[in-house]
């Protein structure tokens, strides 16, 4: 199994509960202190690569590979979430997002394709709500994660041949590292469509990403599993 970003909030969750439940991780990340901080279990291991660079995805799956013969599941978690208004934003800031949150699971996904071929696998992509909403200024964010949605959907019918099933997960607020910065970033009036009053814990959202993915589930791709609470329909739980 292979969870990029691996080394805090959803995707350190997911490494968890996976480990916990017998799997064997390998977690990606671009900070080596992180990565071993957060492989607290003995069927974590961890590999330090940046999911936007293209020849860092054959260098994980071959370590994986290396590792343990196989892989059932890849978990493409790893994302940039800049805020920035259309009047500033660069082409330094599309491509990062872009090729973090877009490219970076496409050439994972490509580089596991013969292992999840062998293992009749499964890719699970973390979304957010935000690929439904018009988040402002997350806007090339949301623009990515809206994008990867649509990847999910139709990877899960060029792969379903292969037996190969592809879900996605997207979150809403989640009680992260990650939100806790964006947080800090953004003066409060700048939420226009998503309340960050209420947060959901990374442990269940991991638990909804080991679901879709496990094995046992053979009748279930190209959905996009939103868990947030109800945030996205103004529900309040
Ligand atoms: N938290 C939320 O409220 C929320 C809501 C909706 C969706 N999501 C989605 O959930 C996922 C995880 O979010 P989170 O809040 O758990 O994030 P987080 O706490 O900020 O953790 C991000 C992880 O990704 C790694 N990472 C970032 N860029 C990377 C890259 N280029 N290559 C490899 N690893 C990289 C980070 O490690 P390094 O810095 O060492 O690389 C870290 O391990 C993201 O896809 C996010 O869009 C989160």
């Amino acid at each position: 199994m292979i969870v990029t970003g691996g080394s805090s909030g959803i995707g350190q969750a997911t490494a968890q509960y996976l480990a916990q439940r017998g799997g064997y991780v390998l977690i990606t990340g671009r900070h080596l202190e992180g990565l071993k901080a957060a492989a607290q279990h003995e069927h974590i291991a961890w590999m330090v690569a940046d999911s936007a660079q293209e020849e860092a995805a054959s260098a994980v799956v071959g370590r994986a590979l290396h590792l343990w013969g196989r892989i059932d599941i890849i978990v493409n978690n790893a994302a940039l979430a800049p805020l920035t208004p259309l009047e500033n934003v660069t082409s330094e800031l599309m491509y990062a997002v872009f090729q973090t949150n877009v490219f970076g699971p496409t050439w994972l996904s490509r580089a596991s394709l013969p292992a999840l071929t062998e293992s009749r696998g499964s890719i699970v992509n973390v979304s957010s709500i935000s690929g439904q909403l018009a988040v402002v200024p997350e806007t090339y964010y949301a623009a990515s994660k809206a994008a990867l949605e649509h990847l999910t959907r139709c990877w899960a019918v060029e792969l379903a041949p292969r037996g190969i099933r592809v879900n996605a997960i997207a979150p809403g607020p989640t009680a992260t590292p990650g939100l806790a910065a964006f947080i800090r970033s953004v003066a409060q009036e700048d939420y226009t469509a998503v309340s960050l009053d209420k947060q959901g814990t990374p442990e269940e959202v991991a638990r909804w990403i080991a679901t879709v993915a496990d094995p046992s589930v053979r009748w279930v791709t190209g959905q996009v599993i939103t868990v947030d609470g109800g945030v996205k329909l103004g529900a309040t739980l």
